[in-house]
C-alpha cells in the first residue's frame, strides 16, 4: 500500500474531471484519479452537441435558454444554477474553440450549430439552431480536447485507479447541524496491481458520471455504475433527485445504443406502424423537437397502444430517408453506421428501429453552483466537490433538454475545480487516519476469499435480475405497483450479493472483481431511485406516474434528499430555487 499526499483529488477523467483538473493543476498540486484510461470516459459517446446561444446561425439569447432549461426540467431545476450555466455557456464553447476542438463551421466560418429538443427562440415561440456540435461526435471531440489540453499541461494521471471509498473527518449523518465535516482523501484500488492505496487531498472533486448500468437497455457504457454516488451515499451523505431518470427516445431497438437527437435536429422524423408522424399529437408546436421525456413517453405509449412496427410491435421508426443522403452522410456519420452495423439498416433508404434508452440520471450528489458538496439541505462539507453526471446542481431539474450535459461538465467542471484549488490554498494537509483502508480491504478480500464454486450466488446473475426488473417495473411509466414489485426484490438481491463469490483470485487486472464491486454500487443506488420514485406521488419530467399522472406543485415543487440508513433509506426534501419563472403548465 503506498501513501499519497496531493492538494487535490480529482475521481473521474471524462469531461468534467479533465475541465476541474485544468483549472485546479494550474494553482495547486493536483492528481486525477481513473478507473478508465481517459479518452474511454463515457463523455466520448456523446453525441448531437453543446448548447449555448452564440447567435451565429439565427438570433438567440441566453435568457432564451434559461427559460428553455427550466421548462424542460418541469420546474424542477434550481434556475441561478441554470442562470450561471446558460450564461457561461458562451465562454465555455469559445474556451474550447481556442482549446483547438473542430466545430463544424457554417460558410463564414463561425461555429455552426443546430436545433436539439427542448431549444426554443422567444420562450417557445419556434425551435432554434443553439447547439455547437461537431458532426455526430461531439463527446468525443471536447474529450480528446481536454485530453490534449490536460497532457501539455502535465497534469498528473493514476490511470486505472479504481476510488472505492470517501474518507472524510466524521461521519455527516452523526454530525451536529453547524459542526465542520472535512474531507480527509479517498482510497483507491489500482486495478493493474490489485494493490490499495491511500490518497489525501486538501480538496476532493468527484467527477465519476453516471449510473445508467442500473437498468438493462442503456445507452451507458459498462463502466457507467454509478461508483462516485454510491461511495457518497455510504460515507453518509445524500443523494438528490434520483428518481429523475432520463430515457433519451431514440435508443437502437434492441441495444439500447445512442442515436442522437441531432437526427432529428437535422431533419429526422419518428413514425409508427401506421407511417404517422406521430409526435404531431403528442407535441403539436415542436412535434419531434419536443423534449425528451415527451418523445420517450409518446414512443411508449405508440407501441403500448399496437402502433409499434416490427414482428413484435415495439418500436418506432426514425426515418431519414427524405434527407439527402450527402447531408446525412456528413453531419450523421457515426449514428448512420451504428445502424447499418448492429442492425443492418440502410439510414438512407430505411427507418431506423428505435425505443427509448435509459440515458442519463438528472439527480446525483447535491452541490452548490461551485460544486460544493451538501451534507444536508444547507450544510456543505469542506473541501469536498462534485460535478457532471454524478452531481446535482441542480440544473436539470426532472428532465434535463439534449446538450446541456456537455455543457453542464464544462461550466460546473471549470467551477468546481477552480473551487477546489482556493480551497486546497488555506486548508492543511489532512492526516489520513491509521485504517482509511480497511473498508475497501474488507470489500475486495470478502470477494475473493470464497470458494466460487457452483454453489455461490453468482455477481451476474444478481446484476441481469436487477436490470430487468429495473426495466420492467421503474422505465417511462412507473406505478406504485410496479415500483413496490422491484423494490420488493432488491433485499434478496443484496443478500445474495452479500454471499456472492467471483471465480478469478487473482489480483491483477481482475475484471470479475471489479464488475462485483460495481454491482454493489448499482444495488444501493437502485434503492435509493426506488424509494424516491415510490415517494413521489405525481408525475414530472421523466418520472411518470401513471397512479398520479399530473404534476403536483402543492406536494412536490421541492428536491429529494435520499440518506442510506442502517434501517434502510429516508428522504428528507429541500426547496427548488425559483428566480424568475414561476412554474406553470408544460405545453409544447
Ligand atoms: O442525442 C444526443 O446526441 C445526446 C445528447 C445529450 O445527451 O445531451
Amino acid at each position: 500500500m503506498t501513501h499519497y499526499e496531493y492538494d487535490v483529488v480529482i475521481v473521474g477523467a471524462g469531461g468534467a474531471g479533465m475541465r476541474a483538473a485544468l483549472e485546479s493543476s494550474q494553482r495547486s498540486k493536483t492528481a486525477v484519479l481513473t478507473k478508465l484510461y481517459p479518452t474511454r470516459s463515457h463523455t466520448g459517446a456523446a453525441q448531437g452537441g453543446m448548447a449555448a446561444a452564440l447567435s451565429n446561425v439565427e438570433d438567440d439569447n441566453y435568457e432564451w435558454h434559461v427559460y428553455d432549461t427550466v421548462k424542460g426540467g418541469d420546474y424542477l431545476v434550481d434556475q441561478d444554477a441554470a442562470e450561471i450555466m446558460c450564461r457561461e455557456a458562451i465562454d465555455a464553447v469559445l474556451d474550447l474553440e481556442k482549446m483547438g476542438l473542430p466545430f463544424n463551421r457554417t460558410e463564414d466560418g463561425k461555429i455552426d450549430q443546430r436545433r436539439f429538443g427542448g431549444h426554443t427562440r422567444e420562450h417557445g415561440a419556434a425551435p432554434v439552431r443553439r447547439a455547437c456540435y461537431a458532426a455526430d461526435r461531439t463527446g468525443h471531440m471536447i474529450l480528446q480536447t481536454l485530453y490534449q489540453q490536460c497532457v501539455k499541461q502535465k497534469v498528473e494521471f493514476f490511470n486505472e485507479f479504481y476510488v472505492l471509498d470517501l474518507i472524510l473527518s466524521k461521519n455527516p449523518q452523526s454530525a451536529k447541524k453547524g459542526a465542520k465535516v472535512s474531507v480527509t482523501g479517498v482510497v483507491a484500488l489500482e486495478l493493474a496491481t490489485g494493490e490499495i492505496h491511500t490518497f489525501s487531498a486538501k480538496s476532493v472533486v468527484f467527477a465519476t458520471g453516471g449510473a445508467g448500468k442500473v437498468f438493462k437497455t442503456t445507452s451507458n457504457a459498462h463502466t457507467l455504475t454509478g461508483d462516485g454516488m454510491a461511495i457518497a451515499l455510504r460515507a453518509g451523505l445524500p443523494l438528490q433527485d434520483m428518481e429523475f431518470f432520463q430515457f433519451h427516445p431514440t435508443g437502437l431497438y434492441g441495444l439500447g445504443i445512442l442515436l442522437s437527437e441531432a437526427a432529428r435536429g437535422e431533419g429526422g422524423i419518428l413514425r409508427n406502424s401506421e407511417g404517422e408522424r406521430f409526435m404531431e399529437r403528442y407535441a403539436p408546436s415542436i412535434k419531434d423537437l419536443a423534449p425528451r421525456d415527451v418523445v420517450a413517453r409518446a414512443i411508449a405509449r405508440e407501441v403500448r397502444e399496437g402502433r409499434g412496427c416490427g414482428p413484435k410491435k415495439d418500436y418506432v421508426l426514425l426515418d431519414l430517408t427524405h434527407l439527402s443522403p450527402e447531408h446525412i452522410d456528413e453531419k450523421l456519420p457515426d449514428i448512420t453506421e451504428f445502424a447499418r452495423t448492429y442492425l443492418g439498416v440502410e439510414p438512407h433508404t430505411e427507418g431506423v428501429p428505435t425505443y427509448p434508452t435509459a440515458h442519463y440520471a438528472m439527480g446525483g450528489i447535491p452541490t452548490t453552483v461551485n460544486g460544493e458538496v451538501l451534507r444536508n439541505a444547507t450544510e456543505t462539507v469542506d473541501g469536498l466537490y462534485a460535478a457532471g453526471e454524478c452531481a446535482c446542481v441542480s440544473v436539470h431539474g426532472a428532465n434535463r433538454l439534449g446538450t446541456n450535459s456537455l455543457l453542464d461538465i464544462n461550466v460546473f467542471g471549470r467551477r468546481a475545480g477552480a473551487a477546489a484549488a482556493a480551497h486546497a490554498a488555506k486548508a492543511p494537509q489532512p492526516s489520513m487516519p491509521a485504517h482509511a483502508a480497511a473498508r475497501v480491504v474488507g470489500i475486495v478480500e470478502r470477494l475473493l476469499a470464497g470458494t466460487g464454486d457452483a454453489s455461490s450466488p453468482r455477481p451476474g446473475d444478481i446484476r441481469s435480475e436487477l436490470q430487468e426488473a429495473m426495466d420492467r417495473d421503474a422505465q417511462v411509466f412507473r406505478t406504485a405497483e410496479s415500483l413496490t414489485h422491484v423494490q420488493a426484490k432488491v433485499p434478496g438481491l443484496k443478500e445474495r450479493f452479500a454471499r456472492a463469490t467471483i471465480q478469478d483470485k487473482g489480483r491483477r487486472f481482475n475484471t470479475d472483481l471489479l464488475e462485483a464491486i460495481e454491482l454493489g454500487f448499482l444495488l444501493d443506488l437502485a434503492e435509493v431511485i426506488l424509494a424516491g420514485a415510490l415517494a413521489r406521488e405525481e408525475s414530472r419530467g421523466g418520472h411518470f406516474r401513471e397512479d398520479f399522472p399530473t404534476r403536483d406543485d402543492k406536494k412536490f415543487l421541492k428536491h429529494t434528499l435520499a440518506y442510506a440508513t442502517p434501517t434502510g433509506v429516508t428522504l428528507d426534501y429541500k426547496p427548488v430555487v425559483i428566480t424568475k419563472y414561476v412554474p406553470k403548465e408544460r405545453v409544447y
